[in-house]
């Protein structure tokens, strides 16, 4: 569930908790909603007779109901009727084909039933239609590696061996977790546990491959396929996990009887390449494009598109990119090398499936603002997600997309043509020169961009003078309250005098995961678990951090009206608000957004993003 569902089964919930005798009216005479909820709630409490009544009566009504197939599906699972669970599962799907919790429990059953091959396509689904947020939460709910995590936890801060972490069995077990391998091929799993146990699991599979000499090429296929999940899982979160020296040496010394196996044709297992592409990206590689003219197991083909080909594709695409506006800013340039190196964010899935799921189920139709042929502008569109989502939500409109790093043009152009997007630009400039390319725009977005600029407020009045009269405008800045514990991770940083090298930021890492109580925020972060994403949380070459007068004051200066921040993924913030400022709370006053924040210094940890208009004359 995301936090939107997870509101609205709370609020159903309490319904139903205030409705005691709703029950024992009969469930037949509530609405489908007040029926759902006491299922769930039946459920809940393990009267599975009833909930299973509850959920026929439903469906006596509406035959297609979606949580009542599910919840019947998770009832006959429970009771080991898979045969059962994935009909209902299915008559699901049928109804409502983006439903990632019911795709996820599908994969479940058919994994029960035997039948891999259909357990992967709905895990797959699962992951791309929203579970990828809390597919780490699921991953560690599985028994199997809630053991292996009780068994790092204590020995912890000591390294366990293999053998006492493994035993006898290797990685099988975990091989054999189709989810996991799923997830680990989709997104970061942004877990410190989960990292460790995939850290071990990597070493282990190192010392297969090495011990490999005399083989024939016969390794499990499981173990060959969760060896390329990790491959991928290593290269999305671009390499970030820790490695003993000795590990480092034993990879490295792998990777070499690979490159001399690749130039002189000797045959290569299908084990030593993965495990080679979990230490190294494959198209790094000196000769890379021979590992392509070989042929190699089905199990091979995800990770030499993703390791070989989409890498080969972004070369292309990096050539198609015209230079709009030239970047001679010296902290611009800084700030470009920064992000030719670590390209961010990294990310995999279609940001917007949610949202496309919604339009499919004519849950919300487009407005007519959504409609319109509007001229669009991406300041600092990085790799290409924030400006994907914006391209969707606005099919009609122009979009043209800007950033001073080439590699994450190309990332953003090789997903954009995958999406099949033709409403969207990209193009090479630094913000701070745009005032040249004579367009203006009825939109502009800038998230997460103008704090990196040496002079933020100069880059800032670039794109005032950009926007049409009656414009609007999209802005993501850092929060100098929110991020205290930044600036103290910076400070500790730069007096330990770690670089930004790959080395450093994984040094750097495993120094605040043992200092974990301490650094909870940054734990708490999803970017810290990729190497771009710990980069620019925390490496940044520039980073400045703003006050709310400070931005009210450039509003003023700058004739721009504050709109309002976007909406907050907790709903409490505007209860507290509306708490502290009781009938006088005005959520458009930035004075007073400084005085809660000020009381609720977390509030903008993300960072403040928030809508200005131009004023009107
Ligand atoms: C933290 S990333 C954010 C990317 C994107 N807005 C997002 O939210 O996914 C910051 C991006 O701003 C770009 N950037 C920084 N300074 C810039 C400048 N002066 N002109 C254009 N882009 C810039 C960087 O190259 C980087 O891709």
């Amino acid at each position: 569930m995301n936090r939107k569902e997870r509101r609205a089964a709370n609020k159903q919930r309490e319904g139903a908790a205030r409705r005691p005798n709703a029950l024992a009216i009969g469930p037949a005479a509530g609405s489908l909603a007040d029926l759902a909820a006491a299922a769930s709630r039946s459920h809940r409490l393990g009267r599975i007779d009833e909930a299973r009544e509850i959920c026929r009566q439903i469906l006596a009504r509406e035959p297609a109901n979606v949580q009542s197939l599910n919840l019947l599906g998770l009832m006959a699972q429970a009771s080991g009727d898979h045969g059962i669970a994935v009909k209902m599962f299915a008559k699901a799907i049928a109804s409502d084909d983006m439903n990632a919790a019911c795709h996820y429990n599908a994969g479940n059953s058919y994994k029960a039933l035997g039948n891999r091959t259909k357990a992967i396509v709905h895990f797959n689904k699962a992951l791309a239609f929203g579970m990828h947020d809390k597919a780490t939460a699921f991953i560690l709910q599985s028994p199997a590696i809630a053991t292996y995590v009780a068994r790092i936890a204590g020995k912890w801060p000591l390294p366990v061996t293999n053998v006492e972490l493994f035993g006898t069995e290797s990685v099988a077990p975990l091989a054999n977790d189709l989810f996991l391998r799923c997830a680990m091929e989709a997104t970061t799993l942004p877990s410190v546990q989960l990292e460790a146990l995939l850290g071990y699991a990597r070493a282990e599979l190192l010392r297969l491959a090495d011990g490999r000499d005399d083989d024939d090429g016969e390794t499990d296929d499981d173990i060959v396929a969760f060896a390329c999940a990790l491959a991928r899982q290593c290269f999305i979160n671009e390499y970030v996990y820790a490695q003993s020296a000795a590990e480092g040496g034993l990879a490295g010394a792998l990777r070499d009887r690979l490159l001399r196996d690749l130039a002189s044709g000797t045959a290569i297992t299908p084990l030593l390449l993965a495990v080679v592409a979990a230490y190294f990206p494959l198209h790094a590689m000196p000769n890379a494009d021979a590992l392509l003219r070989r042929d190699w197991p089905v199990t091979l083909a995800g990770l030499l598109r993703v390791q070989l080909r989409e890498p080969l594709d972004e070369a292309g695409e990096r050539t198609a990119i015209a230079t709009l506006a030239p970047i001679k800013d010296s902290i611009s340039l800084q700030v470009m090398r920064q992000y030719e190196e670590n390209p961010y964010p990294r990310w995999t899935i279609n940001p917007l499936t949610a949202f496309a799921a919604d339009l499919a189920r004519g849950r919300t139709g487009p407005t007519a603002e959504q409609q319109a042929e509007l001229d669009i502008l991406i300041a600092g569109c990085g790799t290409g997600r924030h400006a994907v989502q914006i391209a969707q939500v606005y099919p009609n409109a122009r979009l043209l997309a800007v950033d001073v790093s080439l590699t994450s043009l190309a990332y953003a152009r090789r997903k954009t043509r995958e999406l099949g997007l033709r409403n969207l630009e990209y193009a090479q400039a630094d913000i701070l020169e745009l005032g040249s390319i004579n367009r203006t725009f009825d939109s502009i977005e800038s998230v997460g961009v103008l704090h990196h600029l040496a002079e933020p407020t100069a880059g800032w009045r670039v794109l005032v003078s950009l926007l049409r009269p009656d414009g609007r405008m999209r802005i993501g800045l850092y929060s100098d309250l929110a991020r205290r514990l930044i600036v103290e991770a910076r400070a500790r940083i730069a007096a330990q005098g770690y670089s930004a090298s790959a080395g450093d930021i994984s040094r750097c890492r495993q120094d605040i995961i043992r200092e974990a109580e301490h650094w909870k925020m940054l734990i708490g972060a999803n970017d810290f678990y990729s190497m771009s994403g710990c980069r620019d949380l925390l490496f940044n070459v520039m980073e400045h951090r703003f006050t709310l007068p400070e931005i009210a004051a450039f509003l003023n200066d700058n004739d721009l009206s504050f709109l309002g921040f976007e909406p907050f993924d907790d709903p409490t913030v505007i209860e507290k608000f509306h708490k502290q400022f009781l009938d006088a709370a005005d959520e458009a006053s930035l004075d007073q957004w400084h005085r809660f924040e000020e009381a609720h210094p977390e509030t903008f940890c993300g960072m403040y993003v928030f809508t200005v208009g131009k004023n009107a004359h």
